[in-house]
């Protein structure tokens, strides 16, 4: 790793246990014990297995800290400062459908600020990280955000609502106005890893709504340290409680959240 600490040191090595045993099950799908949730919504015994790695790992390491997980929900700790929040799988339906980009997510949050972040695609041994004020890193690489400022030479991710879930509509309009105005829209499947790339300026931008807290929290770091600008579809900083996002460096963020905004109206 490029930046060390005791905390990403916890973060990376919980990742990594619980990143091993998915990797053989990744390669032997059939196996996998499959139940329904929701709609198109599927749980496999892949996540809550991983799920509970992830909190026995950081548990024994950092007793008292509280989760907030996909699959578990919410854990008080007896240290009210922190939490983590974890989704075990990100891009579920990409590992079903035997698609190699997903990625385990924990985001380390200090009074109510996340403050570490570590995205890990196991099939890749791809590992993302940062923490506050020390910079983000894809593997040994320091990462900043793409330089872009005209839009039209931009590409944008974003995510798509499923069958059975809200914004179709809302969506299709916004969708219609970023691909009149940017060299192309990105939907990966992934949120995590979407703004990973966007850390790393593969992609110039990332939005989505609907999304849950553990969807976004190790992000939100990766993307500040990366110099670039997270908000949410308002443009305020309540990105976990509103379930919307949209992250960019400094030029394009306000042009894409004004483009946005009139779609919508
Ligand atoms: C999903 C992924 C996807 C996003 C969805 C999320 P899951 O998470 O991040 O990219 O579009 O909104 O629910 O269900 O695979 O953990
Ligand atoms: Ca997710
Ligand atoms: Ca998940």
């Amino acid at each position: 790793m490029a930046y060390q600490s005791a905390t990403l040191n916890v973060m990376t090595a919980a990742a990594r246990k619980a990143g091993r045993p998915l990797v053989r099950d990744f390669g032997e799908l059939e196996n996998l014990q499959i139940s329904m949730k929701g709609p198109a919504d599927f749980v496999t015994s892949a996540d809550t297995r991983t799920e509970r790695i992830l909190i026995e790992e950081l548990s024994r390491v950092r007793p008292g800290y509280g989760f907030l997980a996909e699959e578990g929900g919410a854990v008080t700790g007896a240290d009210k400062s922190h939490r983590f929040i974890i989704d075990p799988i990100d891009g579920t339906t990409n590992f079903m459908h035997g698609v190699p980009h997903f990625a385990i997510s924990i985001g380390l949050e200090r009074e109510g600020q996340m403050v570490a972040g570590v995205i890990y695609n196991p099939v890749n041994d791809d590992l993302y990280y940062a923490e506050k004020g020390h910079g983000a890193y894809h593997n040994n690489k320091r990462l900043r955000v793409a330089g872009r400022k005209d839009l039209s030479s931009c590409i944008v991710a974003t995510g798509l609502p499923m069958m059975g879930r809200e914004g179709h509509e809302n969506v299709l309009k916004e969708m219609a106005a970023v691909m009149a105005t940017t060299a192309g829209v990105r939907r990966f499947g992934t949120a995590s890893l979407d703004m990973a790339y966007v850390a790393e300026g593969r992609f110039d931008g990332f939005w989505e709504l609907g999304l849950k807290p553990w969807d976004m929290a190790a992000g939100i770091v990766l993307i500040r340290e990366a110099g670039g600008m997270v908000a949410d579809l308002e443009g305020g900083q309540e990105m976990l409680s509103r379930g919307s996002i949209l992250c960019a460096n400094e030029y394009l963020q306000p042009q894409l959240l004004k483009l946005l905004k009139a779609a919508k109206a």
